[in-house]
């Protein structure tokens, strides 16, 4: 018999076989753009830190969707920045904050995009944090349950601004069950929450924080958010957000965290989302830019392994390029 007897190339022998058994595809409708609007007039500002992504105001954001839609996305996650920051992230939840209005004008325009909203307050007080702070004798400290109370105001009004899905970013303890009960009570019980169940305290965040003018003002968000270093924590968080009737489970961030979304994927039934977040895409432009690497290549193969750890969806600042690439193929 000839040797070797297994001969593993067989199948990779041409495009067209290895297209045949190939197990992962991606594809437009795969990901969430993020996009971020401003206040303001004629605003198209390009984020020093993230070439290619940009601060829109409410008239002039309609370049960028229907950007989006030509090429086949058909989600987006609405990140409101707002003018106005107060101790209670006020303009989070008033009716006619920022991200209030984007929503609405968005889906005026474009019924058809599935519309997320983060929710969170960090983008909204003055100290930055993604809950309210109480200051004492001994420092700062985060109170939890107030902040339930903002998050679920925040969430009802976004759904009333017309929010295909509520997306809690703020990692407070029980905020889905405090969503989902307000959102029940206002009549929303049609609207899901996309959980960022699994968000871990990363210094992959950078590049959002400048664009969202939402870094913590004084010490950092590692009592809510998790420890790079933990699996099993995890598997508690995801847990805890299925009892409270999470609708999608999140991993946050997404490159360094692939056996996170793997491990979820194993165990739960929810549609699995990964956040590619800032800093893995400014990584990827600033090396480009360089002309070290090959962006294209680089972005489909490192989607491609977000979607072979487990993820059904993926958020990125990627989208465009990627569903322009696709289309190439
Ligand atoms: C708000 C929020 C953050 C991101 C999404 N929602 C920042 C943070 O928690 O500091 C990060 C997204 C990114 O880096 O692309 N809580
Ligand atoms: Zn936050």
């Amino acid at each position: 018999m000839a040797y070797p007897v297994i001969r593993n190339r067989r199948l990779r022998n041409s495009a067209a076989l290895r297209g045949l058994v190939r197990e992962t595809t991606l594809e437009a409708n795969d990901f969430i753009a993020p996009i971020f609007i401003t206040e303001g007039e004629g605003v198209q500002e390009e984020i020093s830190s993230m070439p290619g992504v940009y601060h829109w105001s409410l008239d002039t954001m309609e370049r960028e969707l229907s950007e989006l839609v030509r090429l086949g996305i058909q989600s987006v996650m609405v990140f409101g920045v707002p003018d106005h920051k107060d101790a209670l992230g006020t303009s989070a939840y008033d009716d006619n904050g920022i991200t209030q209005r984007a929503i609405r004008k968005i889906k005026a325009q474009y019924p058809e995009l599935v519309v997320a909203a983060d929710n969170c307050l960090c983008q909204y007080t003055d100290h930055g944090h993604c809950g309210v702070v109480h200051t004492t004798e001994c420092g700062a400290e985060i109170a939890n349950d107030e902040s339930l109370a903002l998050l679920a105001l925040t969430a009802v009004s976004q759904a009333k601004a017309g929010a295909d899905i509520i997306a809690p970013s703020n990692m407070m303890d029980g905020f889905v069950t405090a969503i989902r009960q307000a959102l029940d009570e206002a009549g929303f019980v049609n609207t899901p929450i996309m959980s960022y169940s699994v968000k871990y305290s990363s210094a992959y965040y950078g590049p959002f924080r400048e664009a969202a003018h939402s870094a913590p003002q004084f010490g950092d968000r590692k009592t809510y958010q998790m420890d790079p270093a933990n699996s099993r924590e995890a598997l508690r968080e995801a847990q805890s957000d299925v009892e409270e009737g999470a609708d999608f489970l999140m991993v946050k961030p997404a490159l360094a965290y692939l056996d996170i979304l793997r491990m979820l994927k194993d165990r739960y039934n929810l549609p699995l989302v990964a956040y590619n977040v800032s800093a893995e895409y400014s990584m990827v432009k600033a090396a480009a830019m360089q002309g070290w690497i090959d962006e294209k290549a680089i972005v489909l193969e490192t989607l491609t392994g977000m979607k072979r750890a487990g993820a059904d969806l993926i958020i990125t600042y990627h989208a465009k390029d990627a569903a322009r690439w696709l289309k190439e193929l």
